[in-house]
C-alpha cells in the first residue's frame, strides 16, 4: 500500500512541531479603507481576527526558483453587503505567477490585470485557481464557516499591496439577494 499524504494536514503537523513555518495574522483594523461601507466598518471590533497565514518555505529565503506552500484561513463575517475578504496584492515583482486552490468552505477569488479589468473565480474544495504574473488577487469568504485555501508562490515574488491600497480592484464583490455578485 502507498501511504497517502495529505499535504495540508503534514503542513499543519509540522507547524505544530515548530518546524519552519510562519504564522501571520491580520485583524479587521488591518483591513482599513478596503471596504466600500464606513459606517458598518466602524461598528466592528478592530482586534476582530479577520485571517490567518501560514507561509512555509523549504529553502534559505530568497534561493531562487524555491516555491513558498501556504495555506489562508479567511474567517466568515461582512462589511455592509461586502465579504469579509484578504486585503490583495500584486506580485512585487510583476510577472510571477501563483497557484491557490480550495481546501474547505465557500469563496471567491477576485482577480484584475494591469488594464484594471476584473473577474472572479468560484472557490470551493478542490478548485484550482492559476494567478497569471501581472494580476492582482484577493480572496472573499462568501460562505458562513471558515474558508481555507492553499497557495504556491515563488520564492522572489515579494507583494505589492501599495497599487491595491491606493486604488483598489475595480469591481466590488457584494451580497446581492444572498448570493455574490461583481459590481
Ligand atoms: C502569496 C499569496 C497568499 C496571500 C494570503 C493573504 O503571494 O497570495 O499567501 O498572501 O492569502 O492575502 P494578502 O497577502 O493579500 O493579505
Ligand atoms: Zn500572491
Amino acid at each position: 500500500h502507498k501511504k497517502i499524504v495529505i499535504p495540508s494536514l503534514s503542513f499543519f503537523q509540522n507547524e505544530l512541531k515548530g518546524e519552519g513555518v510562519v504564522k501571520s495574522r491580520r485583524t479587521l483594523g488591518e483591513l482599513a479603507g478596503i471596504f466600500e461601507n464606513q459606517d458598518a466598518y466602524s461598528q466592528l471590533p478592530l482586534d476582530q481576527l479577520a485571517y490567518e497565514v501560514y507561509s512555509y518555505l523549504p529553502e534559505r529565503e530568497g534561493t531562487p526558483g524555491g516555491l513558498y506552500f501556504g495555506i489562508t484561513q479567511l474567517y466568515p463575517g461582512k462589511v455592509g453587503d461586502e465579504y469579509f475578504m484578504t486585503k490583495g496584492h500584486f506580485h512585487q515583482q510583476e510577472d510571477r505567477s501563483e497557484y491557490y486552490w480550495g481546501l474547505e468552505g465557500e469563496g471567491m477569488l477576485i482577480l484584475m490585470d494591469r488594464e484594471r479589468n476584473t473577474w472572479a473565480e468560484r472557490m470551493m474544495p478542490g478548485s484550482l485557481h492559476y494567478i497569471p504574473g501581472g494580476v492582482a488577487h484577493r480572496v472573499a469568504n462568501t460562505g458562513n464557516s471558515v474558508l481555507s485555501f492553499a497557495a504556491c508562490w515563488p520564492s522572489d515574488a515579494g507583494h505589492n499591496y501599495e497599487e491595491i491600497a491606493n486604488k483598489g480592484f475595480s469591481a466590488r464583490l457584494v451580497e446581492v439577494n444572498g448570493t455574490p455578485k461583481l459590481r
